[in-house]
C-alpha cells in the first residue's frame, strides 16, 4: 500500500482534463464576466443574517472592521485558489488541487472539511431561508408557530411567552424541495439568475440608501463591544454577555470576522473559472479583486447602516432584530418603510434559493470526485438511469442536511461553514507554498502576486489571516468541528484508506471523468 501522502500524479490529472476535453475548455470569461460571478456567488445569508449575528456576538458596529478582516483573508486565500485553478485545468475543488500537491490525506482532510462548507452553508442559508419566510407571512397576518420554525436549541421570550423550538419545518422543507429538484436534474437559467444577481445588489444599495438617513449615532457609540456588556430580554433575564478575548473590543473583531467570513465565502467560483477566462493573468485578479473589492465595500456599508439603525443589542435577542435582522430593522426603525421590508423579504428568499441550490450541486460535486477516487462509498459517483443526476448523492444529502437544517441552530451551522471554509483556504495557501517548491517547472497561467521565490508572501498571509479567523470562533464551534474532523480521521483510516484507488495503484477511467461534466456548474449562468 502506498503512503498516507502519496499524491495523485498531476500529469494524470492533467491527462483525465485532456481527455474529456476539459482542458480545452472554451475561453469566453472577460474581467467583467468574473467580477458578475464573483459578485453573484457571494451576497447572500452571510450578509443578509450573519452581519447582524457578528455585531450581536462579537463586533458591534466594529462589523465594518470585521469586514474587511475577512476580506482579507479571502484575497489571499483567493489568489492561492487562482493560481492552482489556472495551473491544474480540471473543473476541480480545493480537493482535488490538495490531492497533488499534499497528498490523499490531506486531500481528504480538505473534502471532509467542505462538507461543512457546502452542506452546512446549505444548512445555514436555509435556516436563514425560514426566518425570512416568517417575516413574510406575518406581512399576510400569520406565521410558522415559534417551535415548528427552531431548532431544539433555541429558546426566545415572544410577546412576554418563553417559547422553546422543535424542530425548523420551513428550512427542512426548503432542503427537500430544492434536493428533489436537483434529483431531476436543473440548469438554473441564466435569466433568472441574472435576476437574482440584480436583485441582490439593489436590495444592498436601496437598504443604504434609504438607511442612512435613520442612522442613530447613538447605535454607533461605542464602536467596540465593552468587556462588560450585558443584553437581557423583555423579561429580563440575561441573553448574552461578552467575556472572552474574542468576544468584545478590538478581540471581537476578529472573532465577528471569523462569523461574516461566510458572507464572502462564494467567491472561489471565480478561481474555479480560471480556465475559462479569455485571458488569465490579467482577467484572474480583476475578477477575484474585484468582486472581491465590489462586496467589501457594499459589506461596509450595509454593516454601518444596520447598526446605526438599529442596536447591535437588539440583534442579540432573538425576540427582537435576531432573526431576519434586515427585515427587523426596517420594519422596527424605518417608519413608513414597511413596503421596502417585504419587497426586501422577497428578494432575499428569492436570493437564498439559488444559493442553497449552487452549495447541495458544489456537494454532490465533492462528493462525485472524492467516490471516484475510492474515497467515499461509490453510490455518491452512481448517476440516474434517466436523469443523469447523482440522484443518491443528492438524496443522501438531502437527509443529512435536512437534519441540520431541522435540528441545528443557524448560528453553529454558519459557523461551521466558516470553519470549514477557512481550514480548505488555509491548506490550499499552504499547498501553493509547497506546489511552487515541488513543481517550479510547471506551467503557472497565473500566479499569485508578490511572491518572491524565496518569500511567498500571499499563501504565507492567506495561511495565518484564515488560521486567526479559526482561533477566534466560538470555542462550542471549535470543540464540534474539531469531532467533525476527527470523526473524519476515523472514516479515513476505516474506510477511505483501504478502497482508496490510488492506495491500490489503479488510475481512474478517463470514461468516468467524463460524467463529471453534469455536475459542472454552469459558470456562466451563475
Ligand atoms: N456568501 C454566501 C452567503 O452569504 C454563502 O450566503
Amino acid at each position: 500500500m502506498a503512503s498516507i501522502f502519496a499524491k495523485k500524479p498531476l500529469a494524470v490529472l492533467l491527462g483525465e482534463a485532456n481527455s474529456t476535453g476539459h482542458g480545452a475548455l472554451k475561453r469566453t470569461l472577460g474581467a467583467g464576466n468574473l467580477v458578475a460571478l464573483g459578485v453573484g456567488a457571494i451576497i447572500g445569508a452571510g450578509l443578509f443574517v450573519r452581519t447582524a449575528a457578528a455585531a450581536a456576538q462579537a463586533a458591534g458596529p466594529g462589523i465594518t472592521l470585521a469586514f474587511i478582516l475577512a476580506a482579507f483573508g479571502c484575497v489571499f486565500a483567493g489568489l492561492c485558489y487562482a493560481e492552482f485553478a489556472a495551473m491544474i485545468p480540471i473543473a476541480g475543488s480545493a480537493y482535488t488541487y490538495a490531492y497533488t500537491t499534499m497528498g490523499e490525506f490531506v486531500a481528504w482532510v480538505i473534502g471532509w472539511a467542505l462538507i461543512m462548507e457546502y452542506a452546512l452553508g446549505a444548512a445555514t442559508v436555509s435556516i436563514a431561508w425560514s426566518e425570512y419566510l416568517n417575516k413574510l407571512l406575518e406581512v399576510f397576518g400569520t406565521s410558522v408557530p415559534y417551535n415548528l420554525s427552531h431548532s431544539p436549541f433555541e429558546h426566545a421570550m415572544v410577546n412576554g411567552v418563553a417559547q422553546h423550538g422543535l424542530i425548523n419545518l420551513p428550512a427542512l422543507l426548503v432542503i427537500v424541495a430544492l434536493s428533489l429538484l436537483l434529483v431531476k436534474g436543473t440548469q438554473e437559467s441564466a435569466l433568472f439568475n441574472a435576476v437574482v444577481v440584480v436583485l441582490k445588489v439593489l436590495i444592498v444599495i436601496v437598504f443604504i440608501a434609504i438607511g442612512w438617513q435613520f442612522i442613530n449615532p447613538a447605535n454607533h457609540t461605542p464602536y467596540l463591544i465593552p468587556a462588560d456588556a450585558v443584553v437581557k430580554n423583555s423579561a429580563g433575564e440575561v441573553v448574552r454577555t461578552y467575556e472572552g478575548f474574542f468576544k468584545h473590543g478590538l478581540g471581537g473583531i476578529i472573532g465577528g470576522a471569523g462569523i461574516v467570513f461566510f458572507a464572502f465565502i462564494g467567491f472561489d467560483a471565480v478561481s474555479t473559472a480560471a480556465q475559462e477566462a479569455k485571458n488569465p493573468k490579467r482577467d484572474m485578479p480583476i475578477g477575484i479583486l474585484g468582486s472581491l473589492a465590489i462586496c467589501t465595500v457594499l459589506y461596509i456599508l450595509f454593516g454601518h447602516v444596520l447598526t446605526g439603525v438599529a442596536s447591535w443589542r437588539e440583534f442579540a435577542d432573538p425576540a427582537l432584530g435576531g432573526e431576519a435582522s434586515v427585515a427587523y430593522a426596517i420594519r422596527a426603525h424605518m417608519p413608513g418603510y414597511s413596503w421596502l421590508a417585504t419587497a426586501v423579504t422577497v428578494g432575499i428568499l428569492l436570493g437564498f434559493t439559488s444559493v442553497i441550490l449552487v452549495m447541495l450541486m458544489g456537494q454532490s460535486r465533492v462528493f462525485f470526485s472524492m467516490a471516484k477516487d475510492g474515497l467515499m462509498p461509490k453510490a455518491f459517483s452512481e448517476l440516474h438511469p434517466r436523469f443523469n443526476t447523482p440522484y443518491k448523492s443528492n438524496l443522501m444529502l438531502m437527509v443529512f442536511v435536512g437534519l441540520f437544517a431541522a435540528f441545528v441552530p443557524g448560528s453553529l451551522a454558519g459557523d461551521l461553514t466558516s470553519f470549514g471554509t477557512l481550514l480548505a483556504f488555509v491548506l490550499v495557501s499552504l499547498g501553493v507554498w509547497i506546489m511552487r517548491k515541488s513543481d517550479p517547472e510547471q506551467p503557472r497561467p497565473f500566479r499569485a502576486p508578490l511572491s518572491a521565490p524565496s518569500f511567498p508572501l500571499v499563501p504565507i498571509m492567506g495561511a495565518l489571516v484564515c488560521t486567526l479567523l479559526i482561533v477566534g470562533l466560538d470555542p462550542f464551534t471549535l470543540e464540534v468541528a474539531l469531532a467533525w474532523m476527527l470523526a473524519g480521521f476515523v472514516v479515513y483510516f476505516l474506510y477511505g484508506k483501504r478502497n482508496s484507488k490510488l492506495q491500490q495503484g489503479i488510475v481512474v477511467v478517463p470514461e468516468e471523468m467524463e460524467k463529471e461534466a453534469f455536475i459542472k456548474p454552469d459558470k456562466d449562468n451563475w
